[in-house]
């Protein structure tokens, strides 16, 4: 059967059903990369805990699931969880099992052989299950994040996702010897904005300026936090910034921070959910995965054979101005890179579309930078006030033809040779009180012809004055996946689609200005991207 919609560096196994990536780390030099895995069917169930590794982030060896269902504790499923590096280095496996009723339960687990780089066996401790619900939350008590040690006590933290009351919850608990553990006084965070937290994740991040990540455990002055979660039933990862309070163990979102679907950060404004980070100590960065999930039917995964993908790794940090996260694919992605095409810089004209050439569509790495002149910006549009969600604006304004303002203009990626297919990602600015407003949208009405998905349009503000500073956009094509990445990083999209014209040679990418102004091309790259090796 063919199979134009597998990709060829985002990581997904040869069949099944995946979901969310679990455990992330670095042991010995290489890195493990686990996620929710049904190793029966394309649909979602029989959950273990899929393992591969790699050297490089890039190439990955898959190798038997570390945990699979096998005890009363977890014998309807090994759940969400995530990996501990404790003091001697040795990592612990902390995951939510489900027993006969379904009750969630948290679990320990330890390498068999430590010698072994690999960890292809993985031990269930005798303990378990070492954590058990609250009465009335047998179900609301999920996927214990990496866990740290208090800088005075040496004792252990954990949190738990979690909701009480009707309200999104991280309940925290503390352990001596990672065994035996107690729920903490009062959870680290929690707010009635949301319901269900799921893969709730806390982790420092320096206020240096620098790029470099730290390790959760590290505690000192002049660190921030970034406090994760995905919100049940709802495909959404956001996160704000603050701080924690030793003291009393709890998280306190910065002055302006909202625990909110409406108007809180998200981690992606696109197809993004459960998203999992971890310190690399070889290289002090800290990285992220995420769950991208298809948008087309179950009775599709199940006649192609498999569902979900992870994103391609990111590297995560605190923007200068410590008011987000930026998010970049990491550097080894660059060795895919090959035939390189630069244009030269030019002015891209109202209404018009033209091809990059030379590049292989359905597998490519595109950057491109545009600056406005400042008499093109005062023609944009108001931002009407009735809309203050981005969503919405993009909902309706997407990126049509014929669009009266400044943009939208961008790339048309997965687009066919004539683009009545083809999925489009731009920027679109506004003038709001004296101010330009950026709008990063990508457009996916357009990316299957004759085909049953999700059609949404995504759309989220980028933080960048195009007055001062060049609007920069990256994009990942990968046969069903576009990643992008505005601004350098601060404003990201995730999306399918499932191109049944533009696939593998007949896959095109073109740049377009469906504005009413000529904006400039200030700069373009792109390559061809080969195919990492994922068996
Ligand atoms: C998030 C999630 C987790 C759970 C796992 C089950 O997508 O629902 O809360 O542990 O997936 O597969």
């Amino acid at each position: 059967m063919a199979q134009p919609y597998r990709t060829a560096y985002h990581f997904q196994p040869p069949r099944n059903w995946i979901n969310d990536p679990n455990g992330p780390m670095i042991y010995k030099g290489i890195y493990h990369l686990f996620y929710q895995y049904n190793p029966e069917a394309a649909i979602w169930g029989n959950l273990a805990w899929g393992h591969s590794t790699s050297t490089d982030l890039v190439d990955w060896t898959i190798h038997p699931p570390a945990l699979i269902p096998s005890d009363s504790y977890d014998i309807n499923g090994c759940w969400s969880g995530s990996v501990t590096l404790l003091q001697n280095g040795t990592p612990a496996i902390l995951y939510t099992g489900c027993d006969t009723q379904d009750t969630q339960l948290q679990n320990l687990a330890i390498p068999k052989d430590l010698s072994d780089p690999y960890l292809i066996e993985w031990i269930k401790s005798d303990h378990n299950p070492i954590m058990v619900p609250n009465p009335g939350e047998e179900t609301l008590f999920r996927d214990p994040s990496t866990a740290w040690l208090g800088p005075d006590d040496g004792i252990w933290r954990v949190i738990i996702g979690n909701e009480r009351e009707g309200n999104g919850t991280a309940i925290l608990y503390k352990s001596k010897d990672f065994i035996h553990w107690t729920e903490a006084e009062r959870p680290l965070h929690w707010t009635n904005e949301t319901r269900m937290w799921e893969c709730p994740e806390i982790f420092p991040v320096l206020v240096d300026g620098t790029e470099n990540g730290v390790d959760t455990k590290v505690i000192f002055q002049g660190i921030k936090y970034v406090l994760k979660i995905s919100v049940a039933g709802t495909g959404v990862d956001y996160y704000t910034i603050g701080n924690y309070d030793h003291e009393n163990d709890v998280y306190i979102p910065d002055d302006g921070f909202v625990d909110n679907i409406e108007s809180g950060l998200r981690v992606d404004y696109g197809r993004f959910y459960a998203s999992k980070s971890f310190f690399d100590s070889a290289k002090t960065r800290r990285i992220l995965i995420a769950w991208v999930d298809e948008s087309t039917s179950r009775e599709i995964d199940i006649i192609k054979g498999w569902s979900g993908l992870q994103t391609f790794p990111r590297k995560i940090w605190l923007d200068k101005a410590g008011k987000q996260l930026v998010q970049w694919p990491v550097e080894e992605l660059e060795t895919l890179r090959k035939n390189q095409v630069i244009l030269p810089a030019t002015t891209l004209k109202a209404g018009s579309k033209s091809e990059i050439p030379g590049v292989t569509g359905a597998q490519a790495d595109v950057e491109i930078s545009f600056s406005i002149p400042i008499a093109t910006l005062e023609q944009a549009e108001d931002l009407e006030s009735s809309w203050s969600n981005s969503q919405e604006i993009c909902r309706q304004k997407a990126s049509s033809a014929n669009s009266t303002g400044v943009g939208p203009f961008g790339l048309l990626v997965l687009a066919s040779n004539t683009i009545e297919e083809y999925t489009a990602v731009f920027f679109r600015i506004f003038k709001k009180n004296d101010k330009f407003v950026v709008l990063m949208g990508c457009d996916q009405k357009r990316s299957a012809e004759g085909f049953e998905y999700d059609t949404s349009k995504y759309g989220a503000f980028l933080d960048v004055d195009p007055v001062t500073e060049k609007l920069s956009l990256r994009t990942l094509i990968d046969h069903s996946i576009v990643e992008s990445f505005g601004g350098g990083g601060k404003t990201c999209i995730t999306t399918r689609a499932y191109p049944t014209l533009a696939i593998n040679d007949n896959a095109h990418i073109f740049v377009f200005n469906n504005g009413s102004h000529d904006v400039e091309v200030s700069g373009l790259s792109a390559w061809s991207l080969n195919r990492a090796q994922i068996n």
